[in-house]
């Protein structure tokens, strides 16, 4: 079935709700069981059947199975953000003594989360650059290696199979975020990738109006693994955003479709902008991560940057001009947003020299529109 089509008919249960396309929020801490053998026996189905509202319920179920069959996986964990599918799935893998290899370009809370948490509980934390040699950096108590194709802000791109292959024959298990291209335009189980996770509150949700996360399990093992780490730090995912994200997900194609395009269009007028002096997307044929993205991934969503020819203070003047790109982090909505970044200070694996950045997120405005307003703020 082309995911389209899956996307159309995923969480529907019309028979069992009046007849409603679509399955009703569902709010509820407590369960109630028929009787005490009822009890007991759904004890034992509590990661699949409702049981207690934090482990979810039937649209908390629909939701994982959509995203793990789009993703190619055994089975998702819904959580409440991105940022908590992120350090659950880190965290479940990892323990005192251990090693990890992160890529510089991680989401930023994530480098947070291994400063301040994991090397806390004894974890010693690796920042690597893509272009390194990543067989050289494994030691022997390297127990997870973390992906994300392309990176946050810097769009570096990823051998994801290769990497995958190399973490499978040391025993490593490998977490993708895979937040960029969404299930839709790459399937990271598919390619052996262990856990990916995504932060539906971008383009799964695509209104800017919910914050929620998924992991997606490659195996029953991994799945198992995942699904106690998560019970036992209690992340649950909002009945509301649940909903938020089913229903976004129906028009998750076209819209991708869209955001992609006028990217495209964004990115041509941008690379021949004087101000401009390279794009960040793997999807623009001159980036160094082209080759690697058409043979992996099927498109591209509406999130990319350049480097600038201007100082950063210059950067925030042009980004203060701006009046259709809103100023804000959370992008996978229908509207388009700038955010200019100093990257001398985001990396450690490979020092940033080049000029600022500015990331933007292609919403679904009319793009000669938006192409009037960065005209007009570089002008
Ligand atoms: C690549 C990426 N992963 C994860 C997240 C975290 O998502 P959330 O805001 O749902 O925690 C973000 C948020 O911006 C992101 O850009």
């Amino acid at each position: 079935m082309h995911p389209e089509t899956r996307l159309a008919h995923m969480a529907r249960d019309a028979r069992r709700f009046d007849g409603a396309v679509n399955l009703p929020v569902m709010r509820a801490s407590t369960v109630l069981f028929e009787d005490t053998q009822h009890l007991k026996t759904t004890e034992k189905t509590w990661w699949e059947k409702p049981y207690y509202g934090r482990h979810g319920l039937t649209p908390t179920f629909a939701f994982e199975e959509a995203i793990a069959q789009l993703e190619g996986g055994y089975k998702a964990i819904a959580v409440e953000s991105g940022l908590a599918a992120l350090t659950c799935a880190l965290s479940a893998f990892l323990k005192s003594g251990d090693h990890v290899l992160i890529h510089d370009a991680a989401y930023g809370p994530v480098r947070h989360y291994c400063d301040d948490v994991l090397r806390r509980f004894g974890v010693e934390v690796t920042y690597y650059h893509p272009n390194q040699d990543i067989a050289a950096l494994i030691r022997p108590h390297t127990r997870v290696l973390h992906l994300e194709a392309p990176g946050s802000i810097t769009f570096d791109m990823q051998d994801i199979p290769a990497l995958c292959a190399l973490a499978q024959s040391r025993g490593i298990i490998t977490v993708l975020d895979n937040t960029w291209a969404t299930p839709l335009y790459f399937q990271g189980c598919v390619v052996g990738v262990d856990v990916v996770t995504h932060a539906a509150t971008k383009y799964l949700v695509g209104h800017s109006d919910a914050l929620l996360g998924v992991m997606v399990a490659r195996n029953e093992a991994v799945y198992h693994t995942l699904k106690t780490n998560a019970a036992r730090h209690g992340h649950h995912a909002a009945p509301d955003d649940l909903y938020l994200a089913l229903r976004g997900m129906r028009t998750l194609a076209v819209r991708l479709a869209r955001h992609q395009d006028t990217a495209g269009r964004l990115m041509t007028w941008l690379a021949d902008h004087p101000l401009v002096a390279r794009i960040l997307s793997p999807a623009y044929p001159e980036h160094e991560g082209h080759a690697l993205w058409k043979r992996d991934f099927s498109g591209a969503s509406g999130l990319f940057s350049c480097v600038m020819n201007m100082d950063y203070p210059a950067l925030c003047q042009v980004v203060d001009r701006l009046t259709l790109f809103g100023l804000g982090y959370s992008w996978g909505g229908f509207e388009s947003l700038a955010v200019p970044f100093d990257m001398r200070r985001a990396r450690t694996a490979q020092p940033w020299t080049e000029g600022p950045v500015l990331r933007l997120h292609a919403g679904l405005e009319h793009p000669d529109d938006l192409i009037g307003d960065l005209a007009n703020a570089l002008g």
